[in-house]
């Protein structure tokens, strides 16, 4: 008997990295799934694998989420879980943001995970209530360098899934994974790079970087009965790295290397 046994779940940006993990977890674990992308192909070669359906959307057209997430629970037989995933980043000064850059990244963030909620939540209530899950990061706990629009969108998410627990417990459950560096397209470039990838290892506790499973594992127990009395949460799945306290943790790491010989 799996974890979602009967549930009905969409995710958004089900067709590569994350978003398709979870897909899969999903539905190992009983769950019967709907792939939303903006990229058709992706989208539909994720849902092939676990019989599922595909549909294509950009989640920062307001209407085009509504009418996909209506045709989701047309196909699913009505919606239990959600998993508001999809997301993009750049990088630059924050005064090098172009305002159609800043107002793309603010959109899919943030606005595109408000769509995702606004279009779940009649659904969710009509099935007796369910479970949603966002994907902010830990950029939006703690503000990065050059990734402002970013960062700025993803503290907002946080914001928006407490928002949501307040509004609509107890029927809907909606918690938030905040991600640390996870091995996926979106950071490539980074994670491939040797001096990148061991300066990130090294400040990270759990001494590696992540992959897309692990955070949809955490998705798949904040979906499940196993989280019953968790919401407004935002769960960090980052392998600890966010816990060096930035002033002190070099010195006391150079003390400690220099007392114990
Ligand atoms: N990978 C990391 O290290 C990391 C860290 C923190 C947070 N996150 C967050 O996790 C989520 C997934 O990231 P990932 O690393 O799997 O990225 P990814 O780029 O590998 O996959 C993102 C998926 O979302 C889809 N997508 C992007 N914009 C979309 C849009 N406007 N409408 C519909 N679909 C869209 C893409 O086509 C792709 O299939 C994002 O919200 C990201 O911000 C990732």
């Amino acid at each position: 008997m799996g974890l979602l046994e009967g549930r009905r779940a969409v995710v958004t940006g089900g067709g590569r990295g994350i978003g398709a993990a979870t897909v899969r977890r999903f539905a190992s674990q009983g769950a019967s799934v709907a792939v939303l992308d903006r990229d058709g192909d992706a989208a539909r070669a994720v849902a092939a694998e676990v019989g599922g359906v595909a549909l294509v959307v950009d989640v920062a057209d307001v209407d085009a989420v509504t009418e996909a997430l209506d045709l989701a629970a047309d196909a699913l037989g009505g919606l239990t879980t959600v998993f508001a995933n999809a997301g993009t980043g750049s990088l630059k000064p924050l005064h090098a943001y172009a305002e159609r850059e800043w107002d793309r990244l603010v959109d899919v963030n943030l606005k595109g995970t408000w769509a995702t909620i606004r279009a779940a939540v009649p659904h969710l209530l009509a099935a007796g209530g369910g479970s949603i899950v966002t994907n902010a990061s830990v950029s939006g706990v703690y503000p990065t360098r050059g990734e402002s629009p970013y960062a700025a969108a993803k503290a907002g998410v946080i914001a928006l899934t407490r928002s949501t627990a307040l509004e609509y417990g107890p029927s809907i459950r909606a918690n938030c994974v905040s991600p640390g560096f996870v091995h996926t397209e979106l950071n490539d470039l980074i994670v491939t790079n040797p001096a990148f990838r061991e300066g990130i290892e090294a400040r990270t506790p759990l001494g590696r970087l992540g992959v897309p499973e692990e955070v949809a594992d955490v998705v798949v127990f904040l979906c499940s009965d196993l989280a019953r009395y968790v919401t407004g949460q935002n769960l960090l799945v980052d392998g600890g790295s966010l816990l060096p306290n930035n002033q002190v943790d070099p010195v006391l790491t150079d003390l400690l290397r220099f007392l114990s010989g």
